[in-house]
């Protein structure tokens, strides 16, 4: 068959939708990749950003700029006429402090609903913060809030824990949980925001190591290892894929392999809960969530130390 050759070239238009930073574009083209209508053709000199050949015809998706994998390489610029249509965001202030008492009914709403249904049909997290204030391992320093503007959307909570040494001796460490960022303001960075801050804070304060148990997905991406790595199970002896671990100054786990022992106040008395949760808005329980299957996929993951 016959080949036959075509030129493109750049159409003449006044807008001009995309705005390419050259010194962050990597050149990668994936970009032009995804562009539904083809405005951007790769660029034959690699490592440069795509030619945007029919510029008149973007629609303004936005997609290119999502794929783009060098933050600020690429963005939209708007018409005249649409961006008189955008009225900017309003900026969210991130704070974190103390918790103090004031906002302690608030705390133990956003717990219920961050974790009704996660983990098993309804959930107990809320009634812990209400005794885990009480507790004697309780960290108060370490108890932080995180507000969204005015919004109280997070909430840590530590308590001391301890290794049980190989060698007999007992390590104070750390143990945070529960972590609980309010749905509607999850994935937004708070719960990294909570462990960051309260983690340099606990350094501070002189303490070895932080040790919880959580998804794996979640907490390696915050830095947290599997205690494994330091010959540390938990109280069973078991070592589990649940049971993390963060050292707070170099080295500051070496020697310390054992068991694993959480605060007491986990061995949670049930007996007051049910008058307790009547006084919160009634809500559904539900089986079988996939957030349910995960939780029991991860804290099923163990074998003998
Ligand atoms: C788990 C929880 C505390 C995370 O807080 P968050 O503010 O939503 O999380 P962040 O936005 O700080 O996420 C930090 C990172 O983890 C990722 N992440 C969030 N949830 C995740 C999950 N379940 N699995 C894997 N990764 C996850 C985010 O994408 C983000 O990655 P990035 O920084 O590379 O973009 C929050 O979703 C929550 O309260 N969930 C319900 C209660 C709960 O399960 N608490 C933890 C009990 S162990
Ligand atoms: S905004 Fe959409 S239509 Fe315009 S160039 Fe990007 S991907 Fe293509
Ligand atoms: S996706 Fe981003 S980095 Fe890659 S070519 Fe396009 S603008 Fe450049």
């Amino acid at each position: 068959m016959e080949k036959l050759d075509f030129t493109a070239s750049v159409l003449p238009c006044s807008a001009r939708p995309l705005i390419f930073d050259e010194n962050k574009c990597i050149g990668c083209n994936r970009c032009a990749a995804v562009c539904q209508v083809d405005i951007l053709i790769p660029n034959p000199v690699k490592g440069r950003p795509p030619v945007v050949l029919y510029p008149g015809e973007c629609y303004y998706c936005g997609s290119c700029v999502m794929e783009c994998p060098s933050k600020g390489a690429l963005r939209l610029e708007h018409p005249l006429m649409n961006q008189a249509k955008f009225v900017p965001l309003k900026e969210s202030r991130r704070t974190l402090r103390e918790e103090a008492p004031p906002d302690y009914e608030t705390v133990e709403r956003i717990t219920r609903e961050a974790f009704w249904n996660k983990h098993e049909p309804g959930c107990c997290e809320h009634y812990l913060v209400h005794q885990m204030r009480a507790h004697k391992d309780f960290v108060r320093e370490l108890d932080t809030v995180a507000l969204d503007n005015e919004t109280i959307a997070g909430n840590i909570m530590y308590t001391r824990a301890k290794i049980a040494g190989d060698d007999g001796r007992d390590y104070e460490v750390l143990c945070f949980g529960p972590l609980t960022v309010l749905p509607g303001y999850q994935n937004k960075g708070i719960g990294r925001m909570l462990v960051e801050y309260t983690k340099e804070k606990a350094a501070a304060m002189g303490f070895r190591a932080i040790l919880i148990c959580g998804d794996p997905c979640y907490y390696s991406r915050l830095g947290f290892v599997p205690a494994e790595n330091f010959g540390i199970g938990n109280d069973q002896d078991m070592y589990a894929d649940a049971l993390q671990a963060l050292e707070l100054y170099d080295g500051a786990l070496c020697g310390c392999a054992g068991r694993f022992v959480e605060s007491e106040v986990f061995d949670m008395d049930m007996s007051g809960f049910e008058a307790y949760d009547s006084h919160f808005p009634q809500k559904d329980k539900k089986t079988g969530l996939p957030s349910q299957k995960r939780f029991l996929e991860v804290a099923g993951s163990r074998r003998p130390r």
